[in-house]
């Protein structure tokens, strides 16, 4: 339950790469088909990034948007959280690279991994920051270069992520806006459900590693799947109610932008009408840390988000690790 001064997104902003991989380029890769990516997933096409750009070049985009929309003094940024599964490298931190890119001289700066639930955690550890007085200013990074640590032979996978990144700036909340509650949760028990086997200390790098992909998403689908339609609307009701709010409440409902049919089982399970969730993974596939950002942010700026509305977050990733927030706009 959230405590203390209360803590809002003041700026946020998102960088979406140009280059578009459709399902019908996928169809030219992989055993797979448009008709079956769309029925089963809902996704028409996803964005790649450059080569030379990394998740922290896409992060540092973003950042310099939010910050500027946000109206707040780059020296008052007292904290970095980075959101990702793609960072630059293993260390140091992918915060501590956009840290210095943006010139953040004031900002102690770690990173965050919770799966694609990544920027939801960084979102409720923030306003904790905010909070207690601790800090004047957080920006949370949730940026991913999923297309990487793709298996391009894996139809049942690689047809399911995208690249892009998104930032917000989370300061003291003026009257009547900011973050209302949070709920967080995780079940290591799940993590085979969804890991990059290899490459950390368990399975370090070989030869035979790189061969077998094993530096690759693995992922049983179903299993994911399965959790996802229950575990998102517990965290959502468990946050709703400790406010003693309800669904009737909410103007704007962002799940994680996966899979069309969790997006869907998850809204009627919470019983939440189409016309307030807002999804856009057909442009841009799951983008993990990313995907709430993107969606927020281009909700922001179409106006369909206006201020004062209420908007429920959740998401569910790697771990598992799973969560909501409510906040107004
Ligand atoms: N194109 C064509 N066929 C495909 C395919 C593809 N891209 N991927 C899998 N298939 C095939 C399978 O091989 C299988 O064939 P078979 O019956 O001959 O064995 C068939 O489609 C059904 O596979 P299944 O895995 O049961 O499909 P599904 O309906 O569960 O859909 C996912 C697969 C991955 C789309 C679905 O499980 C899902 O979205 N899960 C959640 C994943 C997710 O969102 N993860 C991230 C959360 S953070």
């Amino acid at each position: 339950m959230f405590k203390g001064i209360p803590a809002e997104i003041a700026g946020i902003g998102i960088f979406i790469p140009e280059k578009i991989l459709s399902n019908a380029d996928l169809e030219k890769i992989v055993d797979t088909s448009d008709e079956w990516i769309t029925t089963r997933t809902g996704i028409k096409e996803r964005r790649i990034a450059p080569d030379d750009m990394a998740t922290s070049d896409m992060m540092k985009r973003a950042a310099d948007i939010a910050i500027e929309r946000s109206g707040i003094n780059p020296d008052d940024i007292q904290l970095v959280i980075g959101c990702t599964a793609t960072p630059d490298m293993p260390f140091p931190s992918t915060a501590c690279l956009v840290q210095h890119k943006l010139g953040l001289q004031n900002a102690a700066a770690f990173d965050l991994q919770a799966g694609c639930s990544g920027f939801l955690y960084g979102l409720t550890i923030a306003s904790q920051f905010i909070a207690s007085g601790a800090v004047k200013a957080v920006l949370v990074l949730g940026g991913e270069t999923l297309s990487r640590i793709q298996n391009w032979e894996d139809r049942s996978t690689c047809v399911l992520f995208g690249d892009g990144a998104g930032a917000a700036v989370i300061a003291p909340a003026k009257e009547g806006s900011g973050i209302l509650n949070f709920s967080i949760s995780a079940d290591g028990a799940f993590a085979d459900a969804l890991k990059v086997p290899a490459g950390g200390s368990l399975m370090p790098a070989t030869e035979e590693t790189v061969k077998n992909h094993m530096h690759a998403v693995h992922m049983d689908g179903r299993d994911v799947f399965r959790q996802a339609v229950t575990k998102m609307p517990e965290a959502a009701l468990k946050a709703l109610e400790e406010l003693g709010m309800t669904v009737e409440d909410i103007d704007h409902f962002i799940p994680h932008q996966a899979n069309i049919r969790i997006i869907e089982s998850v809204g009627k399970r919470l019983g939440i009408p189409e016309e307030k969730t807002i999804v856009n993974l057909q442009k841009y596939g799951n983008t993990s840390c990313a995907s709430l950002p993107i969606a927020l942010c281009e909700a922001v700026e179409s106006g369909r988000i206006k201020k004062g509305d209420t908007i429920l977050l959740t998401a569910i990733g790697a771990g598992l690790a799973w969560g909501s927030i409510i906040l107004k706009w």
